[in-house]
């Protein structure tokens, strides 16, 4: 398959990087610096591409089989929310301009729900820190599903903790805003191959999943 990787430089977007290309498939991996994916011998076309720019992104995805987006909010302390909305939004009108036929986007864990009506983000423990992000991608999520004229999506959540570490291949795979029972972590390994999945079968249009560690 023909993928084209926004933010594909990133801690979670070079996973998704390696492990699409381990599989066969050609990789278009854009970022603004268009450097090339953490890791040794990623065999990938990088290439420089800006999402925030339609025009820009609807050329680079017109041949594209699936697009995939592992963007960041802002993390310099400024609120993100606006910011991440309208890259987002500017994003998905250049996938539709492109004509690309789908797009999977690497989403967040905090609006994930661990009771009826409350999200983990409202949780009194958690952290601070990571809260404006975390409703951040909540903003970007609904703004998906607001819009059913959008072209086909689909927001993978990781689990709370995500970071670099084993590729087992094990993982739980969730469907919906349900968090998964006592999700706590997975590698970015690991998210990437649940993440690899979508883009190759596009089983799940216009659906929230989730990737957590196996029980
Ligand atoms: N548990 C959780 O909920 C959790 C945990 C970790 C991460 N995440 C999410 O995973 C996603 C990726 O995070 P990360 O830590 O991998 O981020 P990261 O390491 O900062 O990587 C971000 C990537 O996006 C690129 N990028 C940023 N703005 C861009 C733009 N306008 N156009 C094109 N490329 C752009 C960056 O390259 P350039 O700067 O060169 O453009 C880089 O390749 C984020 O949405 C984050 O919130 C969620």
């Amino acid at each position: 398959m023909e993928i084209v990787l926004f933010g594909a430089t990133g801690m979670v977007g070079s996973r998704i990087a390696a492990e699409a290309a381990a599989r066969g498939h050609t990789v278009t991996a854009v970022s603004r610096s268009g450097g090339q994916p953490d890791g040794e011998g990623v065999q990938v076309s990088p290439a420089v591409g800006d999402a925030a720019n339609p025009a820009q992104v609807a050329e680079l995805v017109k041949n594209a089989d699936v697009v995939a987006a592992a963007l960041v909010p802002p993390r310099d302390g400024s609120d993100p929310r606006a910011p991440f909305a309208q890259l987002y939004a500017d994003f998905m009108a250049g996938v539709r301009d492109g004509g690309a036929p789908r797009t999977v986007i690497v989403g967040g864990a905090g609006t994930l729900l661990v009771a009826p009506g409350t999200r983990l983000v409202d949780l009194p423990d958690f952290p601070a820190m990571y809260k404006p992000e975390a409703l951040a991608h909540g903003d970007v999520l609904d703004a998906l599903r607001a819009d059913p004229t959008l072209p086909t999506w689909t927001y993978i959540s990781p689990a709370p903790e995500v970071g670099p570490g084993e590729r087992t291949g094990s993982f739980r795979l969730g469907v919906g805003d349900e968090i998964l029972p006592d999700a706590s972590s997975i590698s970015a390994e690991d998210y990437a191959v649940a993440f690899v999945d979508e883009l190759e079968s596009g089983a799940h249009p216009r659906e929230r999943l989730s990737v957590a560690q196996t029980a």
